[in-house]
């Protein structure tokens, strides 16, 4: 699959996300260059939206570019609906995220909105998830021994080196995971002494998948 024909099914899920958007609501706006579209398409249509929360710096600039208003999530009591990519994605629905380093506000979007649509272009599905690898956020002084942790469960975590999060902290891109219990691993990983965030989203799954192919959009 070419970049280019990645990009029109990417923005296929994207632009048939639009219509699952409740008129003038607040909405909840995830990272990357899926959502790249759907911002795209929210411009297109001004006022669709009332305002949106944001899940990284970068998406807060391409917000303010299409001049939707950009509100903090403490400030806003009802969001109906998050929308984000993913990197990879099961027929459960279970997601892992974070190649764009954002999973932490990602997360927390998709915690506090009480729908969550995952828009993903159809190389994306897996039967199962790890082949992509696991992104994990730790806090800088614990980043080695978190390594040598999943080392010792025989992974393969690499530092993303010269990256920061919008948080300030260090991400391990985790190789080598067998994940047969995606909601018990999430788990597990989230207990270790210095991760922030682990990018396996299955205890909060997407509600819905809209999948872009070349025939058009399958929704999970
Ligand atoms: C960012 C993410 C993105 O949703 C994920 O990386 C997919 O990105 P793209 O739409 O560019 O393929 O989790 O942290």
């Amino acid at each position: 699959m070419t970049p280019s024909q990645a990009d029109a099914k990417k923005r296929r899920a994207a632009e048939a996300a639009l219509a699952q958007i409740p008129a003038g609501s607040v909405l909840g706006v995830g990272t990357g260059s899926t959502v790249r579209f759907l911002i795209e398409a929210l411009a297109a249509h001004p006022g669709r939206v009332r305002a949106a929360v944001s899940s990284s710096n970068a998406t807060t600039a391409l917000l303010d570019a299409a001049a939707i208003p950009v509100l903090d999530l403490n400030d806003v009591a009802d969001l109906p609906l998050y929308i984000d990519g993913a990197d990879q994605a099961s027929r459960a629905r279970h997601l892992i995220k974070g190649g764009g380093g954002a999973l932490t506000r990602e997360k927390i979007i998709a915690a506090a909105a009480a729908r969550f649509i995952c828009i993903i272009d159809e190389s994306k599905l897996a039967d199962a998830l790890g082949t992509f690898p696991l992104p994990i956020e730790v806090i800088p002084m614990a980043r080695a021994l978190i390594a040598r942790r999943l080392q010792a469960r025989g992974a393969r975590p690499v530092w993303r080196q010269g990256f920061v999060t919008d948080n300030g902290n260090d991400i391990l891109d985790v190789h080598g995971l067998s994940i047969p219990d995606a909601p018990a691993l999430e788990c597990e990983l989230a207990c270790l002494a210095g991760v922030v965030t682990v990018g396996l989203f299955a205890r909060r799954p997407a509600d819905l998948l809209l999948v872009g192919t070349d025939q058009g959009v399958m929704t999970i």
